[in-house]
């Protein structure tokens, strides 16, 4: 059920912004505030890893509507390491939509956006931990098809990873290595 409607043309997605920190802050609150798997803490993940070499300014991105910021998300760099090779890769955390504005495709959009600029950052595949029913429209497959493991003790349906360019990930396997503000 859609609480607001919205046209298309009335949502951007831009770059974030030092000034939007507040705001996003607030909003990844909101969001997750009544999430059972949440932590409740993403806001604070995303203060530390914005200060973090795997911070891509770009792929750091708010949806926008009336001046107003009713979505986030954040492409933060990760290595694929195996003992004989590492891949740069990308991790999607968090995706947030402020809750009156869910279900009506921002979350989608986000997404999409994202992938458009990774790719044309020269990034070949963005890994995810998430919810089994939504990203597999994006085209996110389990990771354990490409013997990519995460380091977090969860079922491997959640585990997911998607090729931006076609063998985005050929030769890839391995465990997804994830920066220390994960961790902290
Ligand atoms: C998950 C989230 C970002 C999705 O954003 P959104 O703008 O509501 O998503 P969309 O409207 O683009 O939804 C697209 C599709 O996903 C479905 N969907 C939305 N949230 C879902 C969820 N939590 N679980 C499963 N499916 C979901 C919608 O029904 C829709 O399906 P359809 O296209 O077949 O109708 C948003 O619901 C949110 O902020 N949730 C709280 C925070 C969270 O869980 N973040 C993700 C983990 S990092």
């Amino acid at each position: 059920m859609l609480e607001n409607n919205f046209n298309a043309i009335d949502l951007i997605i831009r770059q974030e912004q030092t000034g939007d920190h507040k705001d996003v802050f607030n909003l990844i609150e909101e969001a997750f505030q009544h999430m059972d798997v949440s932590d409740h803490r993403e806001q604070f993940l995303v203060e530390r890893l914005r200060k973090s070499n795997a911070f891509v300014p770009e792929l750091s991105l708010v949806a926008e509507i009336d001046e107003q910021i009713v979505g986030y998300i954040l492409l933060t760099k990760v290595l694929i390491r195996n003992e004989d090779q590492e891949h740069i890769s990308l991790t999607m955390a968090p995706v947030a939509v402020r809750p009156d504005f869910q279900r009506c495709g921002i979350g989608s959009v986000l997404i999409r956006k994202s992938h458009e600029i990774a790719k044309r950052l020269q990034f070949s595949s963005v890994t995810v931990l998430g919810h089994a029913d939504y990203y597999p429209k994006f085209g996110y497959v389990e990771a354990q098809q490409f013997g990519i493991r995460f380091p977090f003790d969860v079922p491997p349906q959640n585990c997911m990873v998607i090729e931006l360019v076609e063998g985005g990930l050929s030769n890839t396997s391995g465990i997804v290595e994830y920066p220390p503000p994960f961790f902290e």
